[in-house]
């Protein structure tokens, strides 16, 4: 990862760190976890942690954390308000985004909470690259509309664009042209575009919103939840900026925008999140939410010590060998596969390993899940939870209807540090397996289906008996093999 040749010619992912706190994990057989995912209804949201044995599920909240962050925790200033550890965390925030307004938030959503709360009207609209979950559904109970704005590579599953995160200028401006400027709340970056394969945003681009922003009088709000992999993308893909450090291109997209919010469950590897900006009118309609729905200002609803981690994660997140980490693995998983024909997101991105479930299981329709029916038939070929983003992980419209997603992705995230090399092989050594016996999978259909983002904690039963087929499959092949 850092400048490292093999001389075996070999493209490896080398860590530059080592591993000095393990978990055991176990591997239940593949009986045990046909069980597990009947249990949890289908819905590897629902399995429990002891069934699994590598949780691709998410990054949020369980990437490893560094020495210097476990040692921050450990003199955390404890008090209800103005304490030290705040201070701390609010002088890294400046330091690194250059903003000085800093409200804390228990986690990523609650920052859309207060954000959705002050700025989104009924009628409202917000243009952005592309929404997440928590995001949309935000705006939307605020009565606000979300308009996307993604280039048209941006929906193509492979690619060679290295920047499928930017936002398309044309559509964007046609989406004020068409409503009005008074009636945008704001419009929204997100990096690393969570729910189209972590794929990234130039800084370029960037600026060119900042642009039409400036042309119509509108605030830029940047979700950089995941900026931490975009980061590394705009040092290593985007031509002028291979020079600059991770800090000065930081500095200088913080820059463009009026406000930033992120989950500190992703950037800074601890559990939190935060806003911040230099716009004081927007700063004080932010703050009178954060005590009623978080907590004081001081601490946001989070623990003293999650916050010492944040700090020390922030700064870590400006060294390049501790970033490159997460986008190196996926890009080793993302080329195993696509090197044994399994369709996956190209060019591989951020946050995980996304596989493309439209082509794997091209037989089973969008009504009956493709992508949850994967992320069900992977856990019981392999043990490996991994998450649907597709179909299920939308929302029905008011009509009963549902929207067909973009994409129907199973998402394997690759929690930072987390796993090894010869972990993620095994993954993909299932997964080629399943490749191959991927006739055997079929669609799922609700038993309960949840209003509001169902996908959480739904359950589903396979519309036939193909798990059992599936498990029996493994058998004959694996013998006893775990
Ligand atoms: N924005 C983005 C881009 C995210 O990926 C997430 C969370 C959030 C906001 C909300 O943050 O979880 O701290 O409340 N993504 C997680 C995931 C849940 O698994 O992709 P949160």
């Amino acid at each position: 990862m850092a400048n490292v040749k093999f001389h075996s010619g070999e493209q490896v992912p080398l860590e530059m760190h080592k591993v000095r706190i393990v978990q055991k994990l176990a591997l239940p057989n593949v009986e045990r976890r046909l069980e597990a995912i009947t249990a949890a209804g289908n819905n590897t949201f629902l399995l429990k942690n002891k069934d699994v044995f590598l949780d691709m599920l998410t990054d949020s909240g369980v990437n490893a954390m560094s020495d210097r962050q476990q040692a921050a925790m450990l003199i955390a200033d404890d008090s209800y308000a103005g304490s030290e550890t705040f201070t701390r965390l609010e002088n890294k925030i400046e330091e690194i985004f250059g903003m000085k307004l800093f409200l804390p938030t228990h986690q990523g959503r609650a920052c859309e909470n207060v954000i959705a709360q002050a700025l989104v009207r009924p009628d409202s609209i917000v243009p952005m690259n592309y929404h997440f979950t928590t995001t949309k559904s935000h705006i939307n109970l605020n009565g606000g509309q979300v308009e996307e704005a993604i280039t048209d590579e941006g929906l193509k599953v492979t690619s060679t664009d290295p920047f499928k995160g930017n936002m398309d200028i044309d559509q964007l401006n046609s989406i004020i042209e068409k409503h009005g400027a008074n009636k945008i709340a704001f419009v929204r970056m997100e990096a690393g575009t969570n729910l189209i394969g972590g794929q990234p945003f130039s800084l370029e681009n960037l600026a060119e919103v900042r642009d039409i922003c400036d042309r119509h009088r509108l605030l830029l709000v940047l979700d950089a939840s995941l900026l931490a992999d975009n980061l590394y993308f705009i040092k290593t893909r985007e031509e002028k900026c291979k020079a600059m450090s991770i800090r000065e291109i930081t500095w200088k997209l913080a820059s463009l925008c009026d406000v930033i919010y992120f989950s500190a469950r992703k950037l800074g590897c601890a559990r939190g999140g935060g806003i911040c900006t230099n716009n004081e009118e927007v700063f004080v309609k932010m703050r009178e939410f954060i005590p009623l729905y978080e907590g004081f200002l001081t601490y946001g609803g989070m623990s003293v010590r999650e916050m010492e981690a944040i700090t020390v994660g922030l700064d870590e997140t400006m060294d390049e060998d501790f970033i490159n980490q997460g986008p190196t693995f996926i890009a080793f998983m993302v080329d195993e596969l696509v090197r044994n024909s399994v369709p996956v997101v190209t060019p591989a991105g951020g946050l995980g390993c996304h596989i493309n479930a439209m082509e794997f299981v091209d037989h089973i329709p969008q009504n009956e899940y493709p992508a949850g029916a994967l992320a069900a038939a992977l856990y019981i070929a392999s043990g490996v939870r991994g998450m649907e983003r597709g179909t299920m992980s939308e929302q029905r419209s008011p009509d009963g209807t549902e929207p067909w997603a973009d994409m129907e992705l199973l998402r394997l995230a690759m929690p930072r540090r987390v796993f090894t090399l010869s972990q993620v092989k095994y993954a993909v050594d299932r997964i080629v397996w399943l490749h191959e016996n991927r006739h055997l999978i079929q669609g799922l259909a609700w038993v309960e289906e949840p209003k509001m983002l169902r996908f959480f904690f739904g359950r589903l039963k396979p519309v036939s008996d193909w798990q059992e087929k599936l498990a029996a499959k493994f058998r004959q092949d694996f013998g006893d093999s775990l």
